[in-house]
């Protein structure tokens, strides 16, 4: 049953790269509200493909972009839900994309075969993975050996804001025994994991504004208040020389790492150099007194995300900007509360505002990080399907990403979702050029189909 389910995956393999490739060029851009038809149009999609192998689907409008949930298979053993998001990050810088990003192409580089395109990896190709482990199953198999729901949805990248209320509303369609999400990575580009932790995130944006219109840098300099010398001094005082973040309370929840799971991280033998060196870098930032592993995945942060303020056009313009603002982000661990964060984030900004300027704030989004218990036995069952299908052990991990969905899962159903993903470092997720390897994409499908397999020797769980 599973060796021909595995071959009929690789046989089929043009097929499947045929399917992710129609919707990989829709432009489902969630954080952008012209993309909107564009995201419901994914969502079309989507039902069309799940009902094309037989599974019931259904296109759900909420008050942002639309959820996507279906149903397959038999009421017996495990009933398994499978999470993905269709949406994906803007392109921008488009000038750096060297193809198209919604016109995706299979490149063949130095590192074998890839799919470029937005989405390939995060996580339109991803969430197909599974989809079409499902498609093969159903065509070998005649059904799936348990009830399988799909639940996607369209506003990951811009923060899930309809998912809670959805989830609340939808609990018994969305309770299950087992739920997979699959938007995280491999361990290294041949050693699959089973994500353990994510880190939670809070976004904040800050505009402080001075004179009532740009000034004449000579004629007022010096005399009147700089709404960019004030950012920046608000910024630069978020961490102190170590790397510490300096918000008052900010560290209140962190917990230390336990001795075991260091011994484990440790194992893994991360080599932060080789990591950096990828990027075209070289030398760790952050605390000075933490690894690189332990700084990712169980530490929190504070980062700039963006800024703007002043002339930045061509020539020079000598002028004091009547604005200046930044977007920040906090990733977050263990307890960390995110709303105790914002408001002493904002009480700190405000009390660092000098005379004549003024600070407002945009809307806050935040999730609490998420941690998850990998000890019932489903766990166990996909760690060694996958192991089988890389040929080597997976490892458990933690991921700096934040995944807002994995903490509503384990509040609202009390399930610890298990996260597998196939996508590599290197793949350039949010980035110009997003690829996913054709390996991840094969090997991601055989994999699930290898956990299916292993699910379906559950008794109920
Ligand atoms: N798939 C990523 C998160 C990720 C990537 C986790 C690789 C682990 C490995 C996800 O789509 C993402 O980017 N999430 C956002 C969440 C935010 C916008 C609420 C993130 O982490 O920035
Ligand atoms: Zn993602």
């Amino acid at each position: 049953m599973l060796d021909a389910t595995l071959s009929r995956i690789d046989n089929e393999i043009d097929q499947s790269l045929n399917r992710l490739f129609d919707f990989l060029k829709i432009k489902s851009i969630s954080t952008d509200s012209k993309f909107k038809q564009d995201c419901d149009k994914a969502a079309d999609w989507l039902v069309e493909d799940l009902k094309s192998f037989g599974a019931n689907a259904e296109k759900h409008n909420t008050d942002g972009h639309p959820i996507v949930t279906g149903n397959l298979g038999p009421d017996t053993g495990p009933h398994v839900l499978f999470y993905g998001h269709y949406d994906v990050q803007p392109v921008d810088p488009i000038e750096l994309w060297d193809t198209d990003p919604f016109e995706p192409t299979l490149e063949n580089t130095p590192i074998g075969p890839v799919i470029r395109g937005r989405g390939s990896s995060d996580d339109k190709g991803q969430l197909m993975t599974f989809v079409e482990a499902c498609r093969a199953w159903v065509s070998e198999n005649g059904s799936l050996p348990f009830k399988v729901s799909f639940f996607f949805e369209g506003e990951e990248e811009s923060g899930s804001p309809s998912l809670i209320p959805f989830m609340e509303k939808h609990k018994k369609e969305i309770s299950s025994d087992i739920v997979l999400i699959c938007d995280t990575g491999l361990f290294d580009n041949k050693v699959p994991a089973i994500v353990t932790r994510l880190r939670g995130i809070l976004k904040e944006e800050i505009e402080i504004t001075g004179p009532d219109k740009d000034l004449h840098s000579g004629l007022y300099g010096g005399v009147a208040a700089n709404p960019a010398k004030a950012l920046v001094n608000v910024l630069s005082a978020l961490h102190d020389k170590n790397g510490a973040i300096t918000i008052p309370n900010f560290y209140d929840g962190v917990e230390e790492l336990p001795q075991n799971i260091k011994n484990q991280w440790r194992s893994l033998k991360f080599n932060h150099n080789y990591f950096l060196s990828e990027v075209g870098l070289s030398t760790l930032a952050g605390e000075s007194d933490r690894s690189a592993l332990e700084m990712l995945w169980s530490r929190p942060t504070c980062e700039i995300n963006g800024m703007k303020s002043g002339y930045i056009d061509e020539g020079f313009k000598t002028v004091l900007p009547s604005q200046a603002s930044a977007k920040i982000s906090f990733r977050l661990v263990s307890n960390q509360d995110p709303f105790k964060i914002s408001n002493s984030f904002r009480e700190m900004v405000k009390s660092l505002i000098p005379p004549d300027c003024k600070v407002s704030f945009g809307n806050r989004d935040a999730s609490k990080a998420s941690q998850m218990n990998t000890s019932s036995p489903e766990f166990e069952k996909a760690r060694q399907a996958i192991s089988q299908e890389w040929d080597i052990e997976a490892a458990f991990i933690g991921s700096g990403g934040s995944i807002p969905i994995a903490g509503y899962f384990q509040e609202i159903t009390g399930v610890d979702p298990m996260l597998i993903g196939f996508s590599k470092d290197d793949d350039q997720i949010h980035s110009p050029n997003e690829k996913y390897d054709l390996e991840s994409f094969r090997k991601g499908i055989r994999s699930w189909a290898r956990v299916i397999n292993s699910f379906s020797e559950l008794q109920n769980v």
